[in-house]
């Protein structure tokens, strides 16, 4: 069998290529292909929010994204916030407020915040509730993660000062 054209994107600032089916879901290229494990997978139907990465800066259900969507695009995951010297305010705060129980839901909902704070740094508590509203936390902890990225959104207006 012929060997699949690579496809080009850039994944936390770094291009990368890939070669898989074009319609191989992106969480599968991720975790199976690039060694970015932090996406996750959870219903795999676009239910939960698990998979949640930025794409183009915008949160997307990586495992309801066929790779050759996203062909040329910029992928954000949370390897990359976390990689970044000091790490990004949305990962400090997580940590620093022991926001999660299990963590299974985090990095899907840390994407999903950036690429809601990125495009509305002052936003109130109740609309971050409402853009991570397809965010899933099965342990409850909603409050905690609410709690944590309020303070990131606070340090990231600070620092954009
Ligand atoms: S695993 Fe993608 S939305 Fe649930
Ligand atoms: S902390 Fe366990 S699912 Fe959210």
């Amino acid at each position: 069998m012929a060997e699949a054209e690579p496809t080009r994107l850039i994944l936390n600032g770094t291009p990368v290529e890939v070669r898989a089916d074009p319609e191989t879901p992106l969480l599968y290229v991720l975790r199976g292909e690039l060694d970015a494990k932090a996406a996750r997978y959870g219903c795999g139907a676009g239910l939960c929010g698990a998979c949640t990465v930025v794409v183009d800066g915008k949160a997307a259900f990586s495992c309801d994204v066929p790779l050759h969507v996203v062909a040329g695009a910029s992928i954000e995951t949370v390897e990359g916030l976390a990689a970044q010297q000091p790490p990004h305010p949305l990962v400090t705060s997580v940590i620093e407020r022991q926001a999660a129980q299990c963590g299974y839901c985090l990095p899907g909902i840390v994407m999903a915040a950036k690429a809601f704070l990125d495009e509305s740094p002052n936003a109130s508590r109740a609309e971050i509730a409402a853009a991570l509203d397809g965010n899933l936390c099965r342990c409850g902890t909603h409050h905690r993660i609410l709690d944590a990225i309020e303070d990131a959104a606070a340090r990231m207006t600070e620092a954009a000062r």
